[in-house]
């Protein structure tokens, strides 16, 4: 946790930005040009070029930095303070596992401080890990979010216990729609658990977890009937594929009324899924900010590889029957079912966080 002190002990030399927010740009705006080699530097070091671990965290780390905001208990959103203030948010239950991540994204931060603010950071960090997985969008990048003041409240991250009516509320209050929130939760399809199961890290929620394509709504739809690891975890629940894990909150808003429909049609279109989560995920970065202080930098964020060859289908030996029909006004499709033995799937390799404290 070297890197944790650090940061909270830091003195940050801010840079001032002010402009319009634009359309997507496709030019580059000459005041993002410094982003490039920033860029450069994170898809190569921190990612590795890969839709690994350390993406995974980054995009996770842009959720819990930008939903620590809500109109009764106050909070700065996107303003990464949960880079300056980590030892109150690390605290929170709901922050577990984010000591890894903030050792593997910490130190790019350090070094890039003089130039971007931590919410810049974190946002850009997220927006660059998607760039690192085939099928996911490229996601707009605005830049100028002041340095936070004080840490999030807590109890405004959902945890997987949570109730489907508590996590759609938690959403609505900063604006979500239960449809948005489902398309935010594709997120899932390329991430996995360290700490609901401490005894199976790195666990994915789907079976493919480096690719963003839309097994996850697929595969939380069919019947679970084992635990990856042991039983009994606070928020999980049981999942249908051996090395998956399950949350409790994504089986939850699968089968529920209000958003069974909008997980059920993303199973199978992918080209949805991926827009809306691409302007929720740009949508979720403008938490608690000014936008008319920001200058787009979009054209700094590389275009993800295109999915290829991916069919929606059901894993090998589960069809049809196996599907927890839940959306009361349209029948789930009938797919194809990939071929072979049941899938055991692997976890996924961990990012060495160099910590040695
Ligand atoms: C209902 C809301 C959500 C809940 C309850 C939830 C819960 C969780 C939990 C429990 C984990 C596993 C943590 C661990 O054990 O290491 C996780 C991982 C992850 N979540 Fe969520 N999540 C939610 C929404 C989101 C959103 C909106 C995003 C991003 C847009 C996101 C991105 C991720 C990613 C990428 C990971 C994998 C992190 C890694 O592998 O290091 N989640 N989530």
């Amino acid at each position: 946790m070297v890197f944790q002190k650090a940061l909270s002990a830091l003195v940050l030399a801010l840079p001032i930005v002010l402009g319009l927010p634009s359309k997507r740009a496709t030019d580059l705006n000459p005041r993002c040009e410094f982003l490039v080699p920033i860029a450069k530097d994170l898809l190569e070091n921190l990612f590795d070029n890969e839709c690994g671990d350390a993406a995974h965290g980054a995009l996770r780390l842009i959720f819990h930095d930008a939903i620590g905001i809500s109109p009764t208990v106050g909070g700065g959103g996107a303003d990464g303070s949960i880079f300056v203030f980590n030892e109150t948010e690390l605290a929170f239950p709901a922050n577990d596992g984010l000591d890894d991540v903030l050792d593997d994204v910490g130190p790019f931060f350090l070094k890039h401080s003089n130039a971007l603010t931590p919410g810049d950071f974190i946002q850009f960090a997220g927006a660059l890990s998607l760039a690192q997985c085939a099928g996911a969008p490229r996601v707009q990048f605005a830049l100028g979010r002041p340095p936070p003041r004080a840490a999030s409240p807590p109890d405004l991250v959902p945890e997987p216990f949570d109730s489907a009516t508590k996590i759609l509320e938690r959403f609505a209050s900063v604006g979500f729609s239960p449809q948005e929130v489902i398309s935010l939760l594709s997120s899932h399809s390329i991430a996995g658990a360290d700490t609901v199961d401490p005894t199976i890290p790195g666990t994915p929620f789907d079976s493919t977890p480096s690719v963003y394509d839309t097994n996850i709504f697929i595969e939380v739809l069919l019947k679970g009937f084992l635990f990856p690891g042991t039983s009994g975890n606070q928020g999980e629940v049981m999942s249908a594929i051996n090395g998956t894990l399950r949350l409790q909150s994504d089986s939850e808003l699968a089968r529920d009324s209000r958003t069974a429909c909008f997980w059920q049609e993303f199973a199978t279109n992918h080209a949805a899924v991926q827009k809306q989560f691409g302007d929720a995920v740009f949508k979720m970065s403008l938490l608690g900010q000014n936008t008319r202080d920001m200058i787009d930098c979009s054209a700094v964020i590389p275009q993800p590889p295109a999915l290829t060859n991916f069919v929606p289908s059901f894993p090998p030996g589960q069809s049809l029957t196996d599907v927890q029909q839940s959306c009361a006004t349209t029948q789930f499709p009938n797919l194809p079912v990939l071929p072979g033995p049941p899938l055991v799937v692997p976890p996924i390799p961990q990012a060495d966080d160099g910590d040695d404290s």
